[in-house]
């Protein structure tokens, strides 16, 4: 083990979603503690953001435009970032979307949406690079999911049901990919004041509601979530896989409204 157990140089991670709020952190946190970053995402103005504040810790980075809902795009996001570093280490799957709707006003092509994007895309990129993590008998995967994959909320469920399939995902790539030295495990966040939520924020009573039920009395920003990360892509979880790490200043424990 490294001197520094959280230490992650010389590395390489690949972070999807690395142009959204959550991504951003992710993929600045990963470089701080040493790693190269791949910013993989759509929005080419945030994904060149995201390069350049890694570029600010001093480390190497490499941008991948891709739909990660469509296989094509995820075959070739999986090829380019072996061709960028030549290895990829760290694989977080952080790209997710949702459309907030009650569920009897869901269409099939709400339900493709979601699914093919926070499900289908995360697990066969997942196949993919572990192909690479094979061959070094090392990797770390990380899903971020949600505490909406515990319990129910309006306008989440197709989204929520998304992220408790990922869960298992976590549990069954764990148990099946021990044998590869590569670790899989989860991040859950609570609610986070991101961009994802607004559409759920428009009447001011949610947020309000979200907030009293959060014991920390406040949601996820930025700061909040890349040590868990670190935390889970590094030696200093070294015996930790197959788990899932809730990250909400304590909504999942909390009961009152
Ligand atoms: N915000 C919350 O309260 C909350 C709570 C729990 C979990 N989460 C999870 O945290 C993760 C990050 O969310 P966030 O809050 O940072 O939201 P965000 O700012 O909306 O970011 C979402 C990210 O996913 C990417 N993405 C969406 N669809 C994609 C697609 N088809 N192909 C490639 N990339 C795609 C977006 O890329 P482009 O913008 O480039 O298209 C963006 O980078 C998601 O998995 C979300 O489910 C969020």
């Amino acid at each position: 083990m490294s001197e520094d157990m959280f230490s992650l140089k010389g590395k390489v991670a690949l972070v999807t979603g690395a142009s959204g709020a959550i991504g951003q952190e992710i993929s600045v946190s990963l470089a701080r503690a040493g790693a190269d970053i791949i910013a993989m995402g759509r929005n080419m103005d945030r994904l060149r953001k995201t390069a350049e504040m890694v570029k600010k810790h001093k480390r190497d980075s490499a941008i991948i435009s891709g739909d990660i809902s469509k296989m094509e795009d995820v075959e070739r996001i999986s090829r380019e970032s072996f061709t960028h570093f030549g290895r990829v280490d760290i694989l977080v799957n952080n790209a997710g979307t949702n459309v907030f709707k009650k569920a009897e006003d869901f269409t099939e092509g709400d339900f493709n949406l979601i699914v093919n994007t926070n499900l289908k895309g995360s697990f066969f990129l997942s196949r993919l690079i572990a192909v690479g993590m094979r061959k070094n008998n090392a990797g770390n995967i990380i899903f971020i999911t949600s505490q909406l994959g515990k319990t129910a909320m309006n306008f989440a469920c197709l989204y929520g049901a998304t992220k408790a399939a990922l869960m298992q995902i976590t549990r069954s790539l764990a148990f099946e990919w021990a044998k590869y030295n590569i670790r899989v495990n989860s991040v859950s966040p609570g609610p986070w004041s991101t961009g994802m939520l607004e559409p759920a924020f428009k009447n001011g009573k949610t947020k309000e509601a979200l907030i009293r039920m959060t014991p920390t009395r406040r949601l996820g920003e930025e700061g909040d979530i890349g040590g868990a990360i670190v935390f889970l892509a590094s030696d200093a979880s070294r015996h930790i896989t197959g788990q899932d790490l809730i990250v909400d200043g304590g909504f999942s424990i909390s009961r009152i409204a």
